[in-house]
C-alpha cells in the first residue's frame, strides 16, 4: 500500500505503515465503496469506455440515476430546463463530471453515524465536508479554474480520513478528543492529538483509504495534504491549496465540526500560489453560506 509520510511524530516510517495498513484493512470489512462507484469509476478511467456504457451503469440503479439528476437540475449548474435522462445529463456534463457526481453520492453513506462523543458526530463533519466542498467550488470560480466537479467532491472528501478513524478506530478516536478537551486553551491541535494516539494524521488515513478505492489521484493528494498544501508538488497543488483555504473559511464561519482547522489563517504562500486577492476571498466569504446551504439540500437524501 502506498503511503504518505509526515515530518511530525515519532514513529519510524514502517512503524506507520502498519498503523495504517491495518486500519484500511479493518475499514474494508466495515465499510465498502458501493460496487456502483467501483464501476463507474474503471469505466471512466477505461480508455475504450463510453457514454453508453456509463449510461447503462447508472440507469440500472435507480436511486444514483434519481441523485445524479438532482444535482444537473440543481442551481450549482444552471442549465436550460429540466434534464429528464440520464443520457441527456451525459452528453451535457460530459463523462468526468458524471463520474464526480456518482462518487459524490455515494459519499454520503460513508458519513452516517451517530454522536462519538459531546465534541464530535459524523453529520457535524459531514456538514464540514459540505462547506468546504462549497467553498472549493466558489474558490475555483473565482480563479477560473473550470473544474466545478472536481472542486465540490475535494471538499466532501478532503477529511475522508477522519471517517477511518471513527469506523475502525472508534474508541482511539474517542481518546483524541478526550486530549482535545483537557488542552482547550489551544495548546494541541488535532493532528498533534491524533499522532499522539494513533501514531499517524487523518491526512496518512485519507491518502490510504483513496489509494485503495482507486479514487482519482487528485482526491487522495487532497485527503493527504490539505492541512500543508505546499509540500506537495505537481499538478495537484493548485486543487489542495483550494481546499486549504475553503478548510479555514469553513472553520471560520463555523460550518459544522471546525476543530481539525489549526489556526483561523492560511499557510504562508497559499494565496500566492492560488493568486488569490483579498477582494476575491472576501466575496468568497460572502457567498459562502447561501453556497453552503445550496449543497445541502443538494446532497440530502
Ligand atoms: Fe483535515
Ligand atoms: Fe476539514
Amino acid at each position: 500500500m502506498s503511503t504518505i509520510s509526515t515530518n511530525t511524530g515519532g514513529l519510524s516510517n514502517e512503524a506507520k505503515k502498519k498503523i495504517i495498513c491495518e486500519a484500511i484493512d479493518d475499514i474494508s470489512h466495515i465499510a465498502t465503496l458501493p460496487e456502483i462507484t467501483v464501476k463507474i469509476i474503471e469505466l471512466v478511467e477505461s480508455p475504450d469506455s463510453t457514454a453508453h456504457d456509463l449510461h447503462m451503469v447508472i440507469a440500472n440503479d435507480p436511486a444514483l440515476s434519481a441523485r445524479v439528476l438532482k444535482v444537473v437540475n440543481s442551481a450549482f449548474y444552471a442549465l436550460p430546463g429540466q434534464i429528464g435522462s440520464i443520457n441527456r445529463a451525459i452528453v451535457l456534463l460530459g463523462l468526468n463530471a458524471v463520474k464526480n457526481i456518482a462518487i459524490a453520492a455515494s459519499l454520503a453513506k460513508l458519513f452516517r453515524g451517530g454522536r462519538l462523543c459531546p465534541s464530535f458526530s459524523a453529520p457535524d463533519l459531514w456538514e464540514h465536508s459540505l462547506g468546504v466542498a462549497a467553498g472549493v467550488r466558489l474558490l475555483a470560480d473565482k480563479i477560473s479554474l473550470n473544474l466545478p466537479d472536481e472542486a465540490f467532491l475535494s471538499g466532501l472528501i478532503h477529511d475522508i480520513g477522519i471517517m477511518v478513524e471513527m469506523q475502525a478506530r472508534r474508541a482511539k478516536l474517542v481518546k483524541v478528543f478526550e486530549q482535545l478537551n483537557a488542552k482547550a486553551d489551544g495548546g494541541l491541535t488535532f493532528r498533534q492529538a491524533e499522532l499522539q494516539v494513533f501514531g499517524v494524521t487523518h491526512e496518512e488515513l485519507g491518502f490510504a483509504l483513496c489509494t485503495q478505492w482507486k479514487f482519482p489521484k487528485f482526491l487522495a493528494h487532497v485527503a493527504g495534504y490539505h492541512h500543508r498544501p505546499l509540500q506537495l508538488e505537481g499538478d495537484s497543488q493548485l486543487i489542495v491549496s483550494l481546499v486549504h483555504v475553503a478548510d479555514v473559511l469553513a472553520a471560520r464561519h463555523g460550518v459544522g465540526y471546525t476543530g481539525t482547522v489549526d489556526r483561523p489563517e492560511f499557510d504562508e504562500g497559499v494565496t500566492d500560489v492560488l493568486k488569490l486577492t483579498a477582494e476575491q476571498l472576501s466575496e468568497v466569504e460572502q457567498e459562502l453560506p447561501a453556497a453552503v446551504e445550496v449543497a445541502a439540500q443538494l446532497m440530502s437524501s
